[in-house]
């Protein structure tokens, strides 16, 4: 199974660094927190629960090797490093998620610091291994929405690399393809760090999936010559009224996708759910270098001095949104009644 990082037995966390890929398959080993927070600000890793699962054992690590047995002590370290964990890229809530969730373990454990530190360990493991879960349950979900073989839509990578393992949107296309239920995957290889033709291609590649790589303006198109079955989309944190926020781009494929009468299907497990955010427009959209626009590989590809804007994200407005599948069930509107039975406290 493709995996976007392993844990050694060492406690060393190897990423496989996905700023390289598809042209190589090298590794990052992180051992410390600040090691981790590197490779989440620059990319290394990405993708709304990878980063989680990252930033959760980055926590640990950050306490591992602490030597006395005070509790306050390591409770301090551990705010520290969440802070810098947290600091890292504001969209994506399951970063927060996972991080809350460990400290919580950390708060109300009353072990001494020794078994403490195997407790936090254990628990950061555990909400790895609940991600390839969830992601496997919603792609039984997912493909449970299609009656017939399906041309699918993607964007950006929703898919191994940016979770757990087996992906979101790519777990549905995926499951779709073992049911012999895929008739092919449309990949759009998302401007501007491409990680729908980086990413998402490889993983298909990888595993024999049939896939064509689309250019990110043949939505309409595709759609208007009926070439489009389902857009199936990953998310970052989805608002209690079930705004979306995922990679930019997304919402033009919403729109076109609504224009054009084909069902919009976001795929995110319940710790991509934000509650305590009423709405999209309260959802905190990165700002990236715009270098990443300007170049493409460090090859300048417009007049030298032109100004960018690098949004990371845009959000979807629920009312674009056909369905949301997660590992609890498939939510759909009014998503400000339906999502919250599905939610779940760190
Ligand atoms: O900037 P990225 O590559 O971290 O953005 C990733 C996305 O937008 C994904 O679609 C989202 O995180 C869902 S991943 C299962």
């Amino acid at each position: 199974m493709i995996t976007p990082f392993t844990l050694t037995e060492n406690d060393i966390l190897i990423f496989l660094d996905q700023r390289r890929l598809p042209w190589e398959e090298v590794t990052f080993p992180a051992s410390t927190a600040q090691d981790v927070a590197w490779a989440i600000r620059e990319m290394v890793v990405r993708g709304a629960p990878a980063i989680g699962i990252a930033a959760a054992i980055g926590l640990y690590l950050s306490i591992k090797d602490y030597q006395k047995d005070d509790r306050e002590g390591l409770l301090y370290t551990i705010q520290g490093a969440k802070e810098l964990l947290a600091s890292t890229r504001p969209t994506a809530v399951n970063l927060f998620w996972a991080l809350d969730r460990i400290e919580n373990v950390a708060l109300t454990s009353h072990l001494p610091g020794q078994k403490l530190k195997m407790r936090l360990r254990a628990e950061a493991i555990r909400i790895w291994e609940e991600d390839v879960n969830a992601n496997k349950r919603m792609g039984a979900l997912g493909a449970g929405l299609f009656a017939s073989p399906a041309t699918v839509l993607t964007h950006c990578n929703a898919g191994a690399l940016a979770t757990g393992g087996y992906g979101t949107a790519l777990g549905v296309i995926r499951a779709l393809y073992d049911r012999g239920m895929l008739k092919m995957a449309l990949v759009s290889e998302t401007r501007p760090l491409l990680q729908g033709a980086r990413l998402t291609a490889w993983e298909l590649w990888k595993e024999g999936i049939p896939y064509r790589l689309v250019t990110d303006n043949m939505g309409g198109y595709l759609m208007a010559k009926g070439m489009v079955d389902a857009v199936v989309v990953g998310a970052d944190r989805i608002a209690a009224n079930g705004d979306v926020a995922n990679k930019i781009g997304t919402y033009a494929l919403s729109v076109l996708a609504e224009r054009h009468g084909v069902p919009f299907y976001v795929v995110a497990p319940t710790s991509t759910i934000d509650l305590s955010t009423p709405s999209g427009e309260h959802i905190p959209i990165e700002e990236r270098p715009e270098q990443e626009v300007t170049t493409i590989r460090d090859t300048r590809i417009c007049p030298r001095g032109t100004k960018a804007l690098n949004p990371a994200f845009d959000v979807t407005p629920s009312e674009l949104v056909t369905a949301i599948v997660t590992e609890k069930g498939v939510a759909r509107p009014i998503y400000s009644e339906t999502l919250p039975p599905l939610w779940e406290e760190p």
